[in-house]
């Protein structure tokens, strides 16, 4: 039987202790504009409502990125060269990875790096069973700062960052500029940046794909409460909160709120929290950008941006940036 290539990797301890998210939970909660991060979306249950997101009619981002890496693959596979590192921020198991591991010439070694130890190494064991001959490195890590790179078995002739999803879109642009610059350390010399960024676009696109009909972006949303609940001891009452989901132009950015429908009062970690009728908790942002935005993004971050792929409606980009 093949041996999955796949070793754990500098299996640093960065995750956050329950305490900590704690106290970052009911900081969040104490500020004028009440707030939770959306890394809170994602336990079990918000990371299947996650992969119903992505199927969904209405959620355009998921298809269209892997559409644009159908038509582009092989340009891209060109472009990366032999024997690369692909570096991924964040551990994903999509078509999208997959599609990168088949095709790139010799991968030297796939390196996914998560915060989540659970979801890295789920991620890393399938893909490392289902491409034998690649190696595969999971880095336990948080990615906001930098890291260092595990040393694969063959020397890798550059290094590959990998961000797709427009994941990126869920970062504020002054985070974004820091994530920007821990890729450019990352990718190191002659290494590049390859990522999925969703473009600005007619509103009611946008807000069609955080309103679903089916009401999935609700109930992903909506599950953060109940994850508060179950993790945290909270006591929110779903029935009383309701999504909401509107595209901010100024900002160019959705906005993800959960509104509280009655005045009321939430018990967690000891403290009483107060909401007023209609209320907004903040859950998430989601940003669009246009391709000047994202160009002039990359360069304060030290890339330029060589490449951009879209699909005939302009509605999502595939950017590859080389680092200067
Ligand atoms: C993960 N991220 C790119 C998604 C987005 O579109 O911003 C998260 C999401 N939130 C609601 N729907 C999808």
């Amino acid at each position: 039987m093949c041996q999955p290539a796949m070793r754990e990797a500098s299996l640093t301890e960065q995750e956050n202790s329950a305490e900590a998210e704690l106290d970052e939970i009911l900081d969040g909660l104490s500020r004028p504009q009440k707030t939770l991060s959306p890394k809170f979306f994602y336990d079990a249950r918000g990371s299947i409502l996650f992969d119903a997101i992505c199927e969904l009619p209405e959620y355009y981002l998921t298809r269209t990125e892997l559409s644009i890496m159908q038509m582009t693959i092989d340009e891209i596979t060109t472009l990366v060269g032999p024997q690369a590192s692909l570096i991924e921020f964040g551990s994903g198991s999509s078509l999208k990875t997959r599609m990168l591991l088949e095709k790139l010439d010799r991968l030297a070694a796939y390196v996914p790096v998560d915060i989540s130890r659970e979801h890295l190494l789920s991620a890393a064991e399938s893909l490392a069973a289902d491409y034998p001959a690649v190696e595969v490195l999971p880095l336990l890590a948080d990615f906001m700062q930098p890291f260092e790179l595990p040393n694969p078995n063959v020397m890798p002739l550059r290094n590959i960052v990998y961000f797709p999803g427009s994941t990126i879109g869920n970062y504020s642009p002054e985070q974004a500029h820091s994530l920007l610059q821990v890729m450019h350390v990352e990718a190191g010399k002659d290494g590049a940046l390859l990522i999925g960024v969703d473009l600005q676009k007619d509103t009611a696109i946008i807000e069609r794909a955080y309103n679903d009909k089916a009401g999935v972006t609700a109930e992903f949303n909506l599950n953060m409460l109940s994850r508060i609940n179950h993790d945290f001891g909270a006591n929110f009452d779903l029935n009383l909160f309701r999504h909401s989901a509107i595209y901010n132009d100024e900002y160019g950015r959705v906005e993800l709120n959960l509104i509280s429908e009655c005045e009321q009062t939430v018990l967690i970690g000891g403290r009483s929290i107060h909401f007023d009728t209609g209320e907004a908790l903040l859950t998430e942002h989601s940003h669009k950008y246009t391709l000047e935005q994202f160009s002039g993004m990359a360069d304060r971050a030290g890339f330029v941006v060589h490449k951009v792929w879209t699909d005939p409606e302009q509605l999502f980009s595939i950017q590859y940036c080389l680092r200067v």
